[in-house]
């Protein structure tokens, strides 16, 4: 803003100043309050006219100076703006004298551009899953977007809707598709003040959760199972000895039973005096 105010009154200076200092700027398309109207790929040929003498002329873009063929520089300045790009939008284009840099005149572009959204697409989502519709805002003058479904303005605050809008993209989301809320045609309109209204349409189907299914359940099921199985061995490998051991601790316990019977008898017989 700032940045603009001040742009319009060093314009305002040099729409004063212009005649006095000797020299003009010509533009195709012509230039209306130190402005220039253009749109993108498109082209502006300035001239610079110094007045009533003729001086040697330099350009300069935005404070840059710009190199022009050499035969470019007496008395008259020849400059093409081709193709007109988004950066060319709040440029100031400057002639001025070479020897006298008082000496200058300048027109700044306005480059205005529509959003390139159009046309339908076809967008298949899984329930349960995330849902992204998105279309181009990038516009000058800056456009007004509206999302509708089956024809009428979202409700954002129901259904789980969230829209973005960084300037450049407007995205509708939905965290988690449900078939019933979700399914079915919509559409992004961007309402321009200069330029028509431009709609692209969204058909959205909701497909079941089928291969999902499948690798959110079955996998980390399968997984446990193997988990589950290999601890299962390992712990059966781990243990093996002291199973065996234990087995045959136990067989000689009960095979030896007797003789310990009889060597606790034989220890008790001991232990009495
Ligand atoms: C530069 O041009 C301005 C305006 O014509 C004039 O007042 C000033 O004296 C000039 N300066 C020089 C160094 O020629
Ligand atoms: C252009 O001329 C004006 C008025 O003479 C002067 O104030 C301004 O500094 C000049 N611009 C440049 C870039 O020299
Ligand atoms: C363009 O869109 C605006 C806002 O959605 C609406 O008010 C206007 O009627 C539309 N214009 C046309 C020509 O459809």
């Amino acid at each position: 803003m700032m940045m603009s105010v001040k742009a319009s009154v060093f314009l305002l200076v040099l729409y004063f100043t212009t005649p006095i200092s000797g020299l003009e700027v010509k533009s195709d398309p012509e230039v209306s309050g130190g402005f220039v109207h253009t749109e993108l790929e498109k082209t502006v040929s300035l001239t610079c006219l110094s007045e009533p003498q003729e001086a040697e002329l330099v350009w300069l873009r935005n404070g840059q100076l710009i190199s022009i063929a050499e035969g470019n520089t007496w008395g008259s300045s020849r400059l093409c703006v081709t193709p007109v790009t988004h950066n060319d939008h709040a440029a100031i284009f400057t002639c001025q004298m070479k020897n006298n840099a008082s000496v200058n005149a300048s027109v700044q572009l306005e480059v205005t551009y529509a959003p390139l959204h159009s046309g339908k697409e076809e967008v298949s989502v899984e329930q349960t899953r995330e849902l992204e519709l998105s279309c181009d805002v990038f516009a000058n003058p800056p456009v007004l977007v509206s999302w509708q479904q089956h024809g009428d303005p979202i409700d954002l605050s129901e259904g789980g809707f969230l829209l973005t809008n960084d300037g450049f993209t407007s995205r509708l989301k939905v965290g988690r598709v449900d078939r019933a809320v979700h399914q079915g045609p919509y559409s992004c309109v961007t309402s321009s003040p200069i330029y028509p209204n431009r709609t692209k349409s969204f058909e959205v189907t909701v497909t079941d959760k089928t291969l999902q299914f499948q690798t959110d359940l079955i996998f980390p099921m399968i997984a446990g199972l193997v988990v589950i199985g290999c601890t299962t061995l390992l712990a059966i490998i781990s243990r093996w000895r002291w199973i065996t051991q234990v087995t045959q601790k136990h067989t000689h316990v009960f095979f030896y039973c007797p003789c310990g019977n009889q060597t606790i008898d034989l220890h008790s017989k001991s232990d009495f005096p």
